[in-house]
């Protein structure tokens, strides 16, 4: 069995996460990453927990022939792709930013996966292919909605690409994953988001208000139809979500997987309000936290959350993390990356 697997965006939040949980898990790791959206520091985090230097190549994954160097050095039989941008709100003002770096370097690499005939891939897709669900919460047989940002849209035309390739290729297997919303850290406090500039996700504004460099959290919108007015969504820790793409590779190397192309839920299955998900934050770390209550966003769906059913049947994979335990992981980071400042 080939337990070698090059994990494209490697230093990433997500794919730091998983290069962590592969390699306890046993597998050899190749990261490529160029840093336009993580830190080198990220690979020091990596060492720490796993005791393993890290194989690491700086590389665009936009860049064929960079990349053709990667496939002919190593021979891993796996690839999970992470190298894409991730802030709807930028994609809508840049869109041939996501557009290239988001669609290239995964065409780049599945041609190379095809021309070196290498077998499985997994692919970061999300919860925004669904939209404004109409019956929640949603499986995978929910219709897709069309995108309402190119950050979006990437996600649903890499999931087609996805397909596509893998019927046209014998012995090419694919997963999707769709994440919900990935929140937390590493509990050893040595990884963990590092968002550029003003966070645009809930956590990271969270901790970064707490920890006093951002003056006030607003709560975008508490007029919607929800128990307590603001927006649902389904918040998956980080290393809960680094575990199902270990088993989905997994399911692929050792055979197990029912179609070449599948597709899961990745979340908890329990939908928590930004109301909630606040005052969870401010008892689990014991502290106050400045809020208040600002407009809707421009965009921002009421509710979505994820029928896990699926994931928890076939990859045998489920959050087990306690929500309280993330938000606690999630500060416990924040003071760690202020006190290395
Ligand atoms: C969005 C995308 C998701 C993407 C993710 C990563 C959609 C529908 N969702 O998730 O696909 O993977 O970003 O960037 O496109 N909130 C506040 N105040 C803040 C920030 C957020 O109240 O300062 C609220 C939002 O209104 C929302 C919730 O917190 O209800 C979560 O927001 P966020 O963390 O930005 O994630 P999504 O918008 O759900």
């Amino acid at each position: 069995m080939n337990k070698r697997v090059l994990v494209a965006g490697g230093a990433g939040y997500i794919g730091s996460h998983t290069v962590v949980e592969l390699t306890k898990a046993g597998f050899e790791v190749v990261i490529v990453d160029n840093f336009s959206n993580s830190d080198p520091s990220s690979l020091d985090g990596i060492r720490k927990i796993t005791g393993i230097e890290p194989i690491f190549v700086e590389a665009d994954c936009c860049d064929k022939e960079a990349m053709r160097r990667v496939f002919e050095r190593y021979d891993f039989d796996s690839v999970i792709h992470f190298a894409a941008f991730k802030a709807v709100g930028e994609s809508v003002a840049e869109p041939m930013k996501y557009y290239r770096n988001n669609l290239l370097s995964f065409v780049t690499i599945l041609e190379l996966m095809k021309e070196y005939g290498r077998h499985n891939v997994v692919f970061s897709s999300s919860a925004t292919v669904y939209g404004d669900a109409e019956v929640l919460p949603v499986t995978e047989l929910t219709p897709r909605k069309p995108a309402t940002s190119p950050y979006g849209a990437t996600k649903q035309m890499s999931e087609d690409i996805l397909r596509d390739m893998v019927f046209a290729t014998e012995g090419l297997n694919g997963i999707a994953l769709r994440y919900f919303n990935p929140i937390g850290a590493h509990p050893s406090a040595l990884i963990g988001e590092l968002p550029r500039g003003v966070p645009n996700n809930l956590v990271p504004y969270i901790t970064q208000t707490a920890a006093g460099i951002r003056e006030c959290l607003s709560i975008f919108g508490d007029d919607y139809p929800t128990p307590d007015g603001s927006c649902l969504r389904d918040y998956i820790d980080i290393v809960d979500l680094a575990r199902a793409h270990v088993v989905a590779i997994e399911r692929m190397v050792e055979g197990r997987n029912k179609e070449r192309y599948e597709v899961f839920n990745v979340g908890t299955g329990r939908p928590v309000s930004v109301f909630e998900l606040v005052k969870g934050f401010e008892a689990a770390n014991e502290l106050k936290l400045n809020y208040k209550v600002a407009a809707r966003r421009a965009g921002d769906v009421t509710a979505v959350w994820a029928d896990t059913t699926l994931a928890n049947e076939e990859l045998g994979w489920r959050a087990e993390r306690e929500l309280n335990d993330t938000l606690r992981a999630a500060w416990e980071w924040e003071k760690y990356v202020r006190g290395n400042k």
